[in-house]
């Protein structure tokens, strides 16, 4: 496994005429990364795994500062993963002196996560964006865990033109059904016991869809109680929104997704279910 340092290294090590898997990744690995890995490494000739703790994709500096990090442990995890080049530039690489420009997908990075996090997108944009001009993937992959990410990233791909394939993967759980996240370890051990009701309120949504109710306002309403149940959970956003662009929907009979997020402690965790009307596909578009 090669490390490059910065986009020259990068290009040395890339043969040309293969194709590419590039995995973005702010390190702290765990199963989901690893499933993202191993999607990358079944489809393509040449697997990047980019380990870059973005700092301007956070808008709260402690949680900048309380990321964890672990780069051994991180660098054997990804070579377990048969990953040939890990892109680990320095910040002052990705962002030297005098860096000037933002990418911005405006709408969709103005809701939910958006909202709550301002300016949050922008970062997450802006580097993906140098990533994958740095790495040239024929395919890139991300997590469906974070939802609204993954559309936003869309987005950007598809309004600049940029020649890539953006493969969605799906969220992996804990046995309790907790989505994986490299937040998870900073949970004190009763907020790590409280914080499976996330995906407890989204299957249960999903249950009371499958008897009939597709209204999106009582699946809604059913939703945030289940959460606010829970006295260790400070309820951010519980929404039904159409799976593409984000807005309120009326019905699941076209398609919808769920998506939540919630404060446990410190703790900001998200988790998301695209929901099935009763009898058709997940996602009717
Ligand atoms: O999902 C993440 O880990 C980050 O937002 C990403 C895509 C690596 C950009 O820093």
């Amino acid at each position: 496994m090669i490390t490059a340092l910065n986009a020259a290294e990068l290009r040395e090590a890339i043969a040309p005429g293969k194709s590419v898997g590039l995995v973005p990744t702010m390190g702290a690995l765990h199963a989901g990364h690893v499933s993202l890995l191993s999607r990358a490494r079944a489809e393509n000739d040449v697997v990047v795994m980019s380990l870059f703790v973005n700092p301007t994709q956070f808008n709260d500096p402690d949680d900048f500062d309380k990321y964890p990090r672990d780069l051994d442990r991180d660098r054997r995890t990804a070579e377990e993963a048969g990953v040939d080049i890990v892109f680990a530039p320095e910040a002052q690489t990705m962002y030297p002196t005098g860096f000037d420009t933002v990418v911005t997908v405006r709408a969709l990075s103005s809701v939910l996560e958006g909202a709550s996090r301002p300016g949050h997108f922008a970062g997450v944009c802006t580097v993906v964006a140098k990533l994958l001009n740095a790495v040239a993937p024929t395919r890139a992959y991300f997590g469906q865990k974070d939802y609204q990410q993954l559309q936003v990233i869309n987005r950007m791909t598809r309004d600049l033109n940029m020649p890539v394939e953006i493969v969605s993967c799906p969220i992996v759980r804990e046995a309790d059904g907790l989505a994986m996240s490299s937040r998870n370890v900073r949970l004190s051990e009763d907020d790590r016991k409280a914080a499976p009701v996330l995906s407890k309120a989204l299957a249960y949504v999903q249950d009371i869809a499958d008897t009939g109710v597709h209204d999106a306002y009582q699946l809604r309403a059913w939703l945030a109680q289940t959460i606010e149940v829970e006295a260790l959970a400070k309820l951010d956003y519980a929404v039904i929104v159409d799976p593409c662009d984000l807005k309120e929907v009326d019905t699941i009979d076209h398609g919808a997704v769920a998506l939540v997020a919630a404060a446990f402690g410190s703790v900001r965790l998200i988790d998301n279910r695209i929901l099935r009307p009763a009898s058709g596909p997940e996602v009717r578009r």
